[in-house]
């Protein structure tokens, strides 16, 4: 794979994630189709994930960029419930307990996000 594929992609501004607030939403490439993937900020780290259920494959917010549970501890699938730890995305309660969704590389530098693709997670040309 070219170096060039692999480069750090800007996300977001800092300021757009707040702490276990509204996701930014963006959309990645995923074996040639498009599929949307959401940053959120989670005790001041940025993470970032496939808005893809690991029970069923289908977006998890209940409205558009909202991810949290009540108590904004947890990533809450809108479906059936699943949670997610946000820092690791595994699921620690529901019907996939001990799955995981499928995480983007996040770093945070100069005031900006950005991500890094991989060679299944490409930019959108
Ligand atoms: S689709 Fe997410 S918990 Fe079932």
């Amino acid at each position: 794979m070219p170096d060039s594929i692999r480069e750090w992609q800007p996300l977001c501004s800092s300021s757009d994630l707040e702490e276990a607030g509204k996701a930014v939403l963006f959309d990645v490439m995923e074996f040639g189709q498009s599929v949307q993937a959401f940053a959120i900020r989670y005790d001041n780290v940025p993470v970032a994930y496939v808005n893809r259920c690991a029970h069923v494959p289908t977006a998890m917010d209940w409205q558009e960029g909202q991810f949290f549970d009540q108590d904004r501890r947890f990533i809450i699938c809108s479906i059936h419930g699943a949670l997610y730890h946000p820092p690791s995305g595994e699921c620690v309660a529901g019907p996939c307990a001990g799955a995981r969704l499928l995480a983007i590389e996040l770093k945070e530098q100069g005031g900006q996000v950005f991500w890094r693709p991989t060679q299944r997670l490409q930019p959108l040309f």
